[in-house]
């Protein structure tokens, strides 16, 4: 790293980037809140009298003409992410864009050339690699238990989660009009819960247990709960298990069983909001040992925008996930939506359209 901070824009003040990408950017050492952009008036003056960026923007294109600008935060909503990231690859920038990458298989493939056209660096927003626990589960799975067997992961949302995250997120500032969408995303609870929490429970299991290559799916929508129970089929052979439930009527639920020849790896993973590692364990069979790793530091969205700057200034491989990772997400999305339709095995590679 240099001396000079990477300079970095976020695009969208609401909820994320208030939560999240704002403080992430403030408290790393390496990054700068250059410029907030947002087409809210009275949002983006809030925001830029909290978080003083060096400047601010009420539109897109003259942030992206800022040549100052390393890279864009893409905090919009996710009908938006495609294209608003690749103008941003097109101008030179690097870019964060928040999980899911797009909401079909087509716009993904784009974003993927428009990274490739333009040799910038690409992360998505699935913080959840950075979380201490979950990165050591995932070099101890590459390094220590030999063939995969068996994973199993589950994502459920607690029916308390607002209780919460409204403890210990920051008061949220709203817009009285923020460029959003037409229509409401939330119209659609069963294609918004895969958008919102599939993208993050299956790029988590492709992070643990590799490439998937086919899903079956089935749901319940008994009792107003989305229960999705789905069984995956791993490039490597592993057999994958998963459950997509929101909400259970119990605390957060999340966490993964990893068997390998050698070893295995468990793990609990808390809200994303605390900032709290995963309690992991992983015993390897070479050594007749548990090893349990601790995470001080698992502020996972100071962690993915630092990943952004390092790739970015170094060349360094990210941890974080790519636009081909964010690809992947979008085809396994759309594969578990395709399954539950027809009850029957549906393969990534032949999926095409949306969730
Ligand atoms: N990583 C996570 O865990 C996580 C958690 C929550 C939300 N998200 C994602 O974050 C994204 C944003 O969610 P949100 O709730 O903050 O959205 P939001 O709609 O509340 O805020 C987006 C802001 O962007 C502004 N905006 C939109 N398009 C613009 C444009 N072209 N130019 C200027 N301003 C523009 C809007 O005015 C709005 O204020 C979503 O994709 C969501 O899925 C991720």
């Amino acid at each position: 790293m240099t001396d000079i901070p990477f300079r970095v824009g976020v695009l969208g003040a609401g909820q994320i980037a208030q939560a999240a990408h704002f403080p992430a950017c403030r408290k790393s050492k390496d990054v700068e809140l250059y410029a907030i952009c947002d087409a809210a008036d009275d949002l983006r003056d809030r925001m830029t009298l909290v978080h003083q960026p060096t400047t601010s923007f009420d539109d897109y294109d003259k942030m992206l003409a800022d040549e100052n600008v390393d890279a864009v935060v893409v905090a919009v909503a996710d009908q938006f992410h495609v294209p608003l990231a690749v103008r941003a690859l097109d101008a030179g920038k690097h870019v964060l864009v928040e999980k899911p990458m797009g909401v079909t298989v087509e716009e993904a493939e784009d974003l993927v050339a428009a990274q490739q056209r333009n040799d910038r660096v690409v992360l998505v927003g699935h913080e959840k690699r950075y979380d201490p626990g979950i990165a050591f589960a995932h070099d101890f799975i590459q390094d220590e238990i030999g063939e995969l067997i068996g994973l199993k992961h589950w994502y459920c949302d607690s029916t308390y989660r607002y209780a919460f995250t409204d403890t210990v997120q920051p008061l949220i500032e709203h817009s009285a009009a923020p460029r959003r969408p037409s229509g409401d995303p939330k119209a659609n609870r069963q294609r918004y819960y895969v958008l919102g929490h599939g993208s993050h429970l299956l790029d988590t299991a492709r992070y643990l247990g590799g490439p998937i290559t086919a899903l079956r799916a089935r749901l319940s929508t008994k009792a107003g709960t989305f229960c999705w129970f789905v069984e995956a089929e791993y490039e490597n052979g592993c057999l994958g298990q998963f459950d997509l439930t929101l909400a259970v009527r119990m605390d957060w639920w999340e966490g993964f069983q990893v068997y390998g020849s050698e070893g295995s790896v468990v793990g609990k993973v808390h809200n994303p909001w605390y900032l709290k590692t995963a309690e992991v364990q992983a015993f390897s069979a070479k050594d007749d040992q548990f090893h349990q790793p601790i995470g001080a530091d698992a502020n996972v969205f100071r962690l993915q925008i630092e990943d952004l700057a390092a790739a970015a200034r170094t060349g360094s491989t990210p941890r974080g996930a790519t636009a081909v990772d964010g690809l992947a997400s979008v085809r396994a999305m759309v594969a578990l939506a395709r399954s539950v339709e027809s009850g029957d095995w549906v393969r990534l590679a032949d999926v095409e359209g949306g969730v």
